[in-house]
């Protein structure tokens, strides 16, 4: 084959078109700033990598519209959501390089970037709505909507990703189908409620019975106590879980909270491990999520200090405000309030160990 045919390492990649897209605003308004070049390569190898993860993301979501998941599906999701988690960790370590720049720097081409800013992203805005970050509990930013400042044709691609399945309803419809609540006589969530009321009552005497208490500690610590019942009741009836949807205050169904304790408490069980590394990866994912948001604030601050953003935020005020709100699988780290030790545990029948497979079936 002639050399020019050959397919060809920079044809391949398109060399020419990605090493030709760095625009210096700084050059063009006539005062080129060194280290405008780091600003617009870290922004663009972030965009690169959100594309990726989205990638994985849109394939996750894929697996998971199928009417039957079964346990290669669900460990080939685990794989992916792994990749996400990796490049996570990266898109967190960038911001060093970045902090290369130092403030003042940044001073020497930024005010050539307004109103652009990263609040645009529209990639980013995907990857939010896709895990499932509902709009109504979006920060609001200013008066405006997030959308609002984004390009015609992201703003369709955005504005449809809110109303798909998201991967926080796809997995709580995945739990919900989960066959082991109620499987062959065993009622999981009987049991448990049945355990948690002896272990509280256990809990209330020892509280009573310590010669130690005071008077006023005896009524503080009963009062605790009391809260902890309270909170456990609240958690163990479905009308009292769906009031707190209905305030806000809950999202997760009562059905897919219980399958999700269930798999958090009987992770041993080899038949659940795969459901279990699910639940933590997506956990993961979150958090990595919110490590970012706080280590991308603390770099705002060091660059910009008190100023407003280039997009017009707060700038600092509203990026630590959006670590807080934004988050999708906390429901799940939650759970662990209502964990009970292993020996506590109700012990699964025989048949049911035996009887369970992996293939959940709507
Ligand atoms: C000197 C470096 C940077 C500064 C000073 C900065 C500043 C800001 C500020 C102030 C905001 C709030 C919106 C606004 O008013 O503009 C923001 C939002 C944002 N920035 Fe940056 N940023 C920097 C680097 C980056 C990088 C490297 C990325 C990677 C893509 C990025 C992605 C984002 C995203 C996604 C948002 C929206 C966050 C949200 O709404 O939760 N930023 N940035």
């Amino acid at each position: 084959m002639e050399k020019d045919k050959l397919l060809n390492y920079s044809d391949y990649l398109k060399l020419d078109q990605l090493l030709e897209s760095q625009d210096l605003m700084s050059l063009k308004n006539g005062e080129p700033a060194h280290d405008e070049m780091l600003f617009i390569i870290v922004h663009q190898s972030y965009e690169l990598w959100f594309k990726q993860i989205l990638h994985e993301l849109d394939s996750i979501l894929d697996l998971f519209c199928q009417k039957s998941i079964n346990e290669s599906d669900i460990s080939r999701s685990v794989l992916r959501l792994n990749r996400i988690i990796e490049i996570q960790k990266l898109l967190i370590n960038q911001i060093r390089v970045l902090e290369t720049m130092t403030a003042m720097d940044f001073l020497e081409f930024r005010d050539h970037l307004f109103p652009s800013s990263g609040f645009q992203s529209s990639q980013f805005r995907l990857i939010e709505n896709k895990l499932g970050l509902h709009k109504d509990l979006r920060l609001k930013y200013g008066k405006h909507n997030y959308k609002d400042v984004l390009k015609k044709n992201e703003k369709v691609k955005v504005e449809d990703s809110e109303n798909n399945k998201t991967m926080f309803l796809l997995l709580e419809n995945w739990l919900e189908r989960t066959p082991f609540l109620v499987f062959d006589g065993f009622d999981f969530w009987k049991k448990y409620s049945d355990v948690i009321k002896s272990l509280l009552k256990q809990e209330e005497q020892v509280i009573r019975n310590n010669p130690k208490h005071t008077i006023d500690e005896l009524e503080s610590n009963l009062k605790s106590h009391d809260a902890t019942v309270l909170a456990f009741n609240a958690f163990i009836s479905t009308e009292k879980h769906n009031e707190l949807i209905e305030k806000g205050e809950k999202r997760l169904s009562h059905k897919a909270t219980k399958a999700a304790l269930l798999i958090f408490l009987y992770r041993d069980e080899p038949i659940l491990h795969s459901p279990f590394n699910l639940l933590s990866r997506l956990m993961d994912i979150d958090e990595l999520f919110t490590n970012w948001r706080q280590r991308h604030a603390i770099m705002v601050q060091r660059m910009i200090g008190g100023k407003i953003g280039t997009g017009g935020s707060t700038g600092h005020a509203y990026l630590n405000a959006a670590a807080d709100k934004h988050k999708v699988f906390s429901e799940l780290s939650d759970l662990s309030t209502f964990f009970i030790k292993r020996s506590a545990l109700p012990e699964l029948p025989k048949n049911i160990k035996e009887k369970l497979g992996y293939y959940f079936k709507s």
